[in-house]
């Protein structure tokens, strides 16, 4: 006898227009995942939307938001509430990077990273629990699953990457927290916090450290398919991802 196949899961993904999270989008497409996808530029999230739909989803939304502004975490799972009773993954991947010492490194700088890096996803978070309850409860053997992207400077300090690293931090621990509150029932959390991976993000250090000595996008996409393959009774708070040729403890 064939089996009746899965009902189609949904996730919201921030950050789908480019890079990693694009990556996870077409991931999650070829799997005939529902999307939602949040970025700021509308043609390139357009370029992705179709990317996406052309990967295998048939139900693809895109939210165009700047989710650093105050309402707009809130606006991005109030999309998703639209269109769906639930959300299976929430995977966040929007995020900056700004370098610098402490000694010259502004307030002003300060705040943007953690509007965007830290307090979007808490918002996002905190406003799609009911959702991600829902799908936890629909589907008991799946549970609901956040991914955050995280970064290996939130692990182990690097030079001129101490804010970032700051607010990277913040996730491993919203995490955490996370699966501390919720993994009871069926809602868990993984930071992922890898190295330097091939991504618009990161041609800023091209000079000293090469793209083909980069994290494949393509690794982080097998790491979070089999996250969401997995039983929600089997909690990862962490992955930690080092590049190879290093000590594992650098970005
Ligand atoms: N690449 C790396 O080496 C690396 C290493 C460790 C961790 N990470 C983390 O992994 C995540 C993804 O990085 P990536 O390399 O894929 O970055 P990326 O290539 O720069 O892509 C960033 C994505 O986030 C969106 N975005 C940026 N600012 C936004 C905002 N204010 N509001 C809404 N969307 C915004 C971008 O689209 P728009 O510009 O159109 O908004 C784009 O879709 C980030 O959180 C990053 O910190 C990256």
């Amino acid at each position: 006898m064939t089996p009746t196949p899965e009902p189609a899961r949904s996730a919201l993904v921030t950050g789908a227009s480019r890079g990693i999270g694009r990556g996870i989008a077409l991931g999650l497409a070829k799997r005939g995942w529902h999307l939602t996808l949040v970025a700021r530029d509308p043609a390139r999230l357009a370029a992705a939307a179709a990317e996406v739909r052309a990967a295998g989803a048939s139900h693809v939304d895109c939210v165009e938001a700047d989710l650093a502004a105050p309402d707009a975490p809130a606006a991005a799972v109030a999309a998703h509430a639209a269109r769906y009773d639930s959300m299976d993954a929430l995977v966040l991947a929007a995020g900056v990077g700004s370098a610098g010492p402490l000694d010259s490194f502004s307030a002003a700088r300060y705040d943007k990273q953690f509007a965007l890096n830290t307090r979007a996803p808490f918002v996002l978070v905190s406003q799609a629990l009911p959702l991600l309850r829902a799908a936890a409860r629909q589907r008991p053997s799946r549970g609901a699953r956040v991914i955050a992207l995280a970064s290996i400077a939130g692990v182990y300090a690097e030079p001129s990457l101490t804010v970032y690293g700051a607010t990277k931090a913040a996730l491993l621990a919203l995490c955490r927290g996370l699966n501390a509150e919720e993994s009871a029932a069926g809602v868990t959390a993984t930071a992922i916090a890898p190295g330097y991976v091939d991504t618009d993000m990161s041609a800023w250090v091209h000079d000293t450290v090469p793209p083909e000595t980069m994290i494949p996008v393509d690794d982080l996409v097998t790491a979070v398919t089999a996250l969401l393959d997995m039983s929600p009774r089997t909690v990862i708070n962490e992955i930690v991802i080092g590049r190879a040729g290093t000590r594992g403890q650098q970005a």
